[in-house]
């Protein structure tokens, strides 16, 4: 069995890499990998779509060689540091590529964990909820998610038995607890914002006390209608170019002089 963690830190065993390494040691995979997003090189998305119709990606980095692995993986840990109340930079610009999981069909369903990491007890912000969005959109199996405290390099060691347990519940040596109240009960995130005056999940729109999600589609259902987008696209494209041309009239961007 394969157990993979993914990171995204600057510091050689920080307490991500620390954290990775507990969960995956508990868990017992014969195999063991760790990924950490900052030795790869990950572009920003182009927004050309031609993944949703083609193999592979248009920009020529790691992600795909990244998906390649989490597609093989049979357990993940997905760990993030929290970097201005949210996942790290790195993780985001992972996430936003994420119209390629299109072409992986084993990641659905992975058994997998989230543990945010935070310097500072209440500033642990979307951290967590945004790794829970990014599970979602994977419809991995997640079953355990922490937002834990550690500030200084190693500190979470602190916290070595908790991280025992979550990797025993990864590998299914223990079970799975239900997720406590402060989760949303349908995309497992932890932050909610105010619709029509009722408190909604800010993730997937389920409100807290009663009723409906507004996301209930699959990833997959959501390929589908990206794809019927294209053909809306092409029928509208003289309308929308219309719209393009009279502000790329408007020269107001900015960007460094490199002598080119
Ligand atoms: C640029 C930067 C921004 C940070 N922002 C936050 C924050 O908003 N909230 C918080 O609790 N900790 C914050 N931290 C602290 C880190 O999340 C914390 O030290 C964590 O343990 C780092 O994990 P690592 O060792 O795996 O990199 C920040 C650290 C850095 C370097």
């Amino acid at each position: 069995m394969k157990g993979l963690a993914v990171i995204a830190t600057p510091r050689g065993n920080g307490n991500s890499e620390i954290a990775a390494k507990i969960i995956l040691d508990a868990a017992g995979f014969e195999e063991k990998a760790i990924i950490n997003l900052y030795d790869l090189s990950i572009k920003p998305c182009t927004a050309c779509y031609k993944c949703l119709f083609q193999k592979g990606c248009t920009i020529d980095d790691d992600l795909v060689w990244a998906l390649e692995k989490i597609d093989e993986a049979d357990g993940l840990a997905f760990i993030s540091n929290t970097y201005f109340m949210g996942i790290n930079g790195m993780w985001k610009l992972f996430s936003d590529r994420m119209l390629l999981l299109n072409q992986y069909k084993n990641i659905k369903g992975t058994p997998s964990v989230l543990i945010g990491v935070s310097g500072i007890k209440g500033w642990e912000g979307l951290t967590l909820s945004s790794l829970a969005a990014l599970s979602f959109t994977m419809e991995l199996d997640v079953r355990a998610k922490a937002d834990l405290i550690a500030t200084l390099p190693g500190e979470i060691e602190n916290q070595k038995e908790h991280l025992i347990k979550i990797g025993k519940i990864l590998s299914g040596e223990i079970q799975k607890e239900p997720d406590g109240e402060e989760f949303c009960s349908f995309c497992g995130s932890n932050c909610f914002k105010m619709s029509n005056g009722k408190a909604v999940c800010a993730i997937c729109g389920k409100p807290i006390k009663e009723g409906e999600p507004v996301i209930k589609s699959s990833w997959s259902a959501h390929g589908d209608w990206l794809r019927k987008k294209k053909n809306e696209f092409l029928a509208r494209r003289k309308e929308l170019l219309r719209i393009h041309n009279r502000y790329s009239k408007l020269k107001y961007k900015i960007k460094p002089y490199r002598g080119d």
